[in-house]
């Protein structure tokens, strides 16, 4: 015998090892006739292990025994996995039959070791037909954009745009992490790459506000992990869609308070840095291949200074800031077009042309939000005519980056709109010069 519980509380077990404990992140099996499976997360001394309850199994009682499993939680990758849709485990959750058992398995923590010297290459630019997006974030491959905005500003109909968009004009491989949103979320979008017969080329992760916050903090590791064996050993360049990454550090939040850790300032769970960090360098691009993110950042209660929020959108290269002011005018997608930022709008990655038109746009929006203010008090007619034709040419750029989406076409019965880079392009020169 190596181990016994010795107190359960909630989601986390209290075992005492006599001898041999197990390690950090290692499995451990519970000897109740169940094979229940707790998963270690952090040690004590005097052989005490903290286990977490990683399936929410209720058959597990004080004085039961455990055994070392000797190794952590594997998903199984390779091409098996392609067009099936997991849990944090690896468990197929489509309904479809199991993945054999020969697969080769990897263990969601290892982390692949990283070069040192990687020269990015020369930045390569990928059309998403979306005006608003091509023009200000572009979405440049083995980057990452966030998708930021409170409840209902529209952050998932963007990504499924996007995912529509760019899935079926490149062959390359996408996987989607659904990270503790609605259930019925995840299933429109896998219906929907059914009917477009996207799965052929997609791997999708689930763990959504049902399950509990040990899933809900791994799903996004999970498929982090099975994406880059594909990256390292198929030399791949994949596209990495999560919705929503705020859960994930709401999740590992939960997860603190359970293990009685003591919050930091902010609210958060004291790791709160590091846990965006460990996922967040893991989906980056090496000389192997490349990992293209977009993901989406909830804002809770419409306070973008919250700590999650800031420390997530760090590590993004472009942020689109959605804006409740913005969606109640009509505007779709509601970007709010003076906070959104990209470190790729450059020179060097869209070329003089598109980088001039962009700061030529930047200050006449700016300018249009200062003359409102104005305008309020004095009326549009007692500007000088420079600055009425400038907020006239604002107001036309404000309406022509709005468009329709392909995926709310079944909703609304509107036909999306896609275009070109050259096509935004020119429809900006035709409104500024
Ligand atoms: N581009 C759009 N065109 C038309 N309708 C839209 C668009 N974006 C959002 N909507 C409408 O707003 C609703 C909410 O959008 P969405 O689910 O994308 O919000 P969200 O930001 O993901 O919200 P949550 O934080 O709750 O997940 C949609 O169901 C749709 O009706
Ligand atoms: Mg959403």
């Amino acid at each position: 015998m190596a181990g016994v519980i010795a107190s359960i509380k909630d989601l986390v077990v209290r075992a005492v090892f006599d001898s041999d404990p197990p390690g950090v992140f290692e499995l451990v099996k519970v000897n109740n006739g169940f094979g229940t499976e707790l998963l270690v997360d952090h040690l004590e001394p005097g052989g005490i292990a903290y286990c977490l309850n990683i399936r929410s199994d209720i058959r597990i009682m004080k004085g039961h025994t455990l055994e070392r499993m000797k190794r952590g939680i594997e998903v199984p990758t390779g091409d098996s996995i392609i067009g099936r849709v997991l849990n944090a485990f690896g468990d197929p959750i489509d309904g479809l039959p199991e993945i054999a058992a020969d697969v080769p398995r990897k263990n969601i923590i290892t982390n692949p070791p990283r070069t040192e010297n990687f020269d990015i290459a020369k930045p390569e630019i990928l059309e998403t037909g979306i005006k608003v997006i091509d023009f200000f974030t572009p979405f440049v491959k083995g980057r990452k954009i966030g998708i930021v905005g409170g409840a209902g500003v529209g952050k998932t109909v963007l990504t499924m745009e996007l995912i529509n968009n760019i899935a079926k004009s490149g062959g390359g491989l996408s996987f989607f992490s659904g990270i503790g949103e609605r259930i019925r979320e995840g299933h429109e979008l896998w219906d929907t790459l059914k009917e477009n017969d996207l799965m052929k080329n997609t791997c999708m992760f689930f763990a959504q506000m049902n399950e509990n916050p040990i899933q809900r903090s791994m799903i996004g590791i999970s498929a982090t992990a099975a994406a880059e064996v594909f990256r390292d050993e198929q030399h791949k360049d994949i596209l990495f869609f999560a919705d929503n990454m705020y859960r994930y550090i709401q999740a590992k939040n939960e997860l603190s308070t359970i293990l009685d850790q003591v919050p930091n300032e902010g609210g958060y769970e004291p790791t709160i840095f590091s846990d965006v960090k460990i996922l967040q360098d893991r989906l980056s691009s090496n000389e192997n291949g490349s990992i293209t993110s977009v993901q989406t950042i909830y804002v809770p209660a419409d306070d973008i200074s919250d700590p999650a929020v800031q420390f997530i959108q760090h590590e993004m290269d472009s942020i689109i800031i959605l804006s409740r002011k913005i969606a109640e005018q009509g505007i779709r997608p509601a970007v709010d077009l003076t906070l959104t930022t990209s470190s790729l709008l450059t020179p060097e990655v869209v070329g003089d042309r598109h980088y001039m038109l962009s700061v030529q746009v930047q200050s006449l929006i700016q300018k249009y939000e200062s003359l409102k203010s104005i305008i309020a008090i004095i009326g549009e007619n007692e500007l000088s005519p420079a600055d009425r034709s400038d907020y006239a040419k604002a107001k036309k750029l404000i309406t022509n980056f709005t468009q329709n989406m392909t995926v709310m076409t079944k909703h609304n019965g509107v036909p999306g709109d896609f275009f070109t880079r050259e096509q935004t392009l020119k429809s900006i020169e035709e409104i500024i010069i």
